[in-house]
């Protein structure tokens, strides 16, 4: 049985991952930090299967200890400061989870056993003000938060061990992705939750920044197999995951609200508050080189993640009581 930790475990990717490893007969370790109540709300059903272990990404022995003692096979490294506004108001603390984090683990790595295979979070935050429509693996960043810096540096330190000490180590360039599980402060969440609440009479406003904005969005469940599939390859290479199609802010509002047979433009409340201090305008991505090595292609269409998103969240308030 392979063994494998997952950083992050806790979070939409992790358990979306734990799940789908759990499926491959793998042994699946989660890497948790201490907190005073457990945070498992998204691997409740799982749990039961997964051996937990206490780490943080900001300690180093912590995570020289875990992978000496389990050894795995395959480390995701998914764990991240990975909200972009708060990444504004805590740019050191970003900076140590999201990019130091990084170097923490790979040295750990390094270490130990160079033959463990390394998967890297990195992002589509790192094309930022974007430099080539759509982007590639070989399009140049320009971060425009403190986030996207942190998760170039990342990008770059995945590159520069596997380069310097042949470490099986990929950066998966995933573009946004979504599901029932995204945490609730990230747009399109926030848009469904909001909307679900609005059809059941629960509140009659929803407050939102920038509805221009421009995203590639994509379902988890189909993105972390594509995590998988990089570490199966006979050659560690990176990745751009996505769907090759963008919409905007505005649109996935509209298809919410149209959802439940309502009209946007009553209940959307413009909000300057959450307007960012550099935006990323549009994202799209080629993801054309995973087609091709990895024969991975997104499964869900904008239209079915939409709906998806409203229909779960309706669920669980009209569940809630
Ligand atoms: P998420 O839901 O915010 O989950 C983040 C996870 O990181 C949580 O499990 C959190 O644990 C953990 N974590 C944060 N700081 C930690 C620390 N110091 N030590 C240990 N664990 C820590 O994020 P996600 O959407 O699943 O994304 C997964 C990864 O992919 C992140 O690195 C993100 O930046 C990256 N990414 C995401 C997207 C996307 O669209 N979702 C796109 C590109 C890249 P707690 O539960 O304890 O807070
Ligand atoms: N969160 C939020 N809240 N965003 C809003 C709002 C609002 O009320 N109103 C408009 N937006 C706009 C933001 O300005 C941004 O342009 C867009 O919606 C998407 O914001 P988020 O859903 O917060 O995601 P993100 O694109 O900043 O970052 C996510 O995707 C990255 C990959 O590109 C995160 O998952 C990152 O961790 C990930 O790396």
């Amino acid at each position: 049985m392979k063994k494998v930790i997952i950083t992050g475990i806790t979070g939409q990717d992790g358990s979306y991952l734990a799940e789908f490893l759990l499926s491959k007969n793998y042994r699946v370790y989660g890497m948790v930090r201490r907190s005073s109540t457990e945070n498992f709300e998204r691997i409740e059903h799982i749990k039961d299967k997964i051996e937990f272990y206490h780490a943080d990404l900001l300690d180093f022995s912590s995570l020289v200890e875990m992978i000496d003692e389990i050894r795995p096979d395959e480390v995701y490294n998914l764990a991240a400061q990975s909200f972009v506004p708060t990444s504004w108001k805590q740019p050191i603390l970003t900076g140590e989870f999201t990019a130091l984090g990084v170097t923490r683990i790979l040295e750990a790595i390094k270490l130990i056993d160079k033959k463990i295979k390394f998967y890297q979070a990195s992002s589509s935050e790192m094309f930022g003000k974007v430099l080539e429509i759509p982007q590639k693996e070989t399009t140049p960043f320009y971060p425009r938060s403190p986030y996207g810096v942190s998760k170039v540096y990342g990008h770059f330190i995945t590159v520069n061990y596997r380069e310097s000490y042949d470490i099986f180590a990929c950066s998966g360039i995933l573009f946004n992705h979504e599901s029932p599980r995204r945490g609730r402060e990230f747009v399109t969440r926030k848009i469904t939750e909001g909307v679900a609440k609005i059809k059941l009479g629960m509140t009659d406003k929803l407050y939102l920044g920038n509805l221009d904005a421009k995203r590639d969005w994509g379902y988890a469940g189909d993105y972390v197999k594509a995590m998988y599939l990089m570490l199966q390859q006979e050659k560690a290479s990176d990745y751009v995951i996505a769907t090759g199609e963008t919409h905007s802010v505005k649109e996935f509002v509209q298809l919410a609200f149209e959802r439940v047979s309502l009209d946007y433009k009553d209940f959307v409340v413009i909000d300057k508050t959450l307007f960012r201090p550099a935006e990323v305008d549009q994202l799209v991505g080629d993801y054309s080189k995973a087609k091709r090595i990895l024969g991975w292609e997104p499964t869900v269409s904008f239209k079915e993640l939409v709906n998806m998103m409203v229909d779960s969240d309706l669920e669980k308030l009209k569940n809630n009581g």
